[in-house]
């Protein structure tokens, strides 16, 4: 019994956690087992590196102890979450995955696309999300939204050009790849991007009950 893995990406405030919880709802409406989970994060072991990478910090973080502790909270996860879940038949629904680490780590700090690569491989083996949504929208949409939330974490406190690298990263990679990404438009009001969500919905089914 092999599962469903469905991530979602995109940068601050594009609705990613919004929309995680309006996706589970309706499949779970359909009798599906259905795990939300996030990244980096997801294990109290995972979300305590978390902590290490949002927190800002009078030391600042060298790129590839960030990408590698990125990775190591992804192994954790991994391996405590989603391939037992996996195992069992359930839907995970994931908040960020490894196309966060070539946006973020490859697009915004400029790490190369094939150390990124070599460390998905390491910890992943051959697995990848069987379905991964892109919630797109302008650069400044988005910051405004998470800036309402309140104080900004490590990342949040970067330009617009590391944004606009992360979001480039992302259509580049979605357009590469047109069978396992589907973009949606986030810059929309919360119903639309959910009139979107919903004609996604048969496919995602389909593949889930297969
Ligand atoms: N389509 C939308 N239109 C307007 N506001 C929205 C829309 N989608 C989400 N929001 C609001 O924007 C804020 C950020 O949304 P959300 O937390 O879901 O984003 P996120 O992608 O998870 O961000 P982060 O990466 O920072 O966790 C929330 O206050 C949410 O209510
Ligand atoms: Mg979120």
């Amino acid at each position: 019994m092999t599962g469903l893995f469905i991530t979602l990406e995109g940068p601050e405030g594009a609705g990613k956690s919004t929309n995680r919880e309006y996706l589970a709802q309706r499949l779970r409406d359909r009798g599906l087992d259905v795990v939300l989970t996030r990244e980096p994060g997801g294990t109290p072991l995972a979300e305590s590196i978390r902590e290490l990478l949002l927190a800002p910090a009078d030391e600042p973080m060298n790129s590839d102890t960030e990408l590698l502790l990125v990775f190591a909270a992804r192994a954790q996860h991994l391996a405590q979450v989603i391939r037992p879940a996996l195992a069992r038949g359930a839907v995970v629904l994931c908040d960020r995955f490894t196309d966060a680490t070539y946006a973020y780590q490859g697009g915004g700090r400029g790490l190369s696309t094939q150390r990124i690569e070599q460390l998905e491989s390491f910890v992943q083996g051959e697995m990848r999300p069987d379905l991964t949504l892109i919630f797109d929208l302008p650069v400044e949409v988005g910051l405004s939204r998470a800036a309402a939330r309140g104080r900004l974490d490590r990342f949040e406190q970067e330009g617009l050009e590391f944004f606009e690298a992360v979001r480039s990263t992302y259509l580049s990679r979605a357009r590469d790849d047109l069978q396992r990404y589907r973009i949606v438009d986030a810059s929309q009001s919360l119903t639309a991007v959910q009139q979107d969500l919903e004609e996604l919905l048969p496919e995602v089914l389909e593949r889930a009950l297969g």
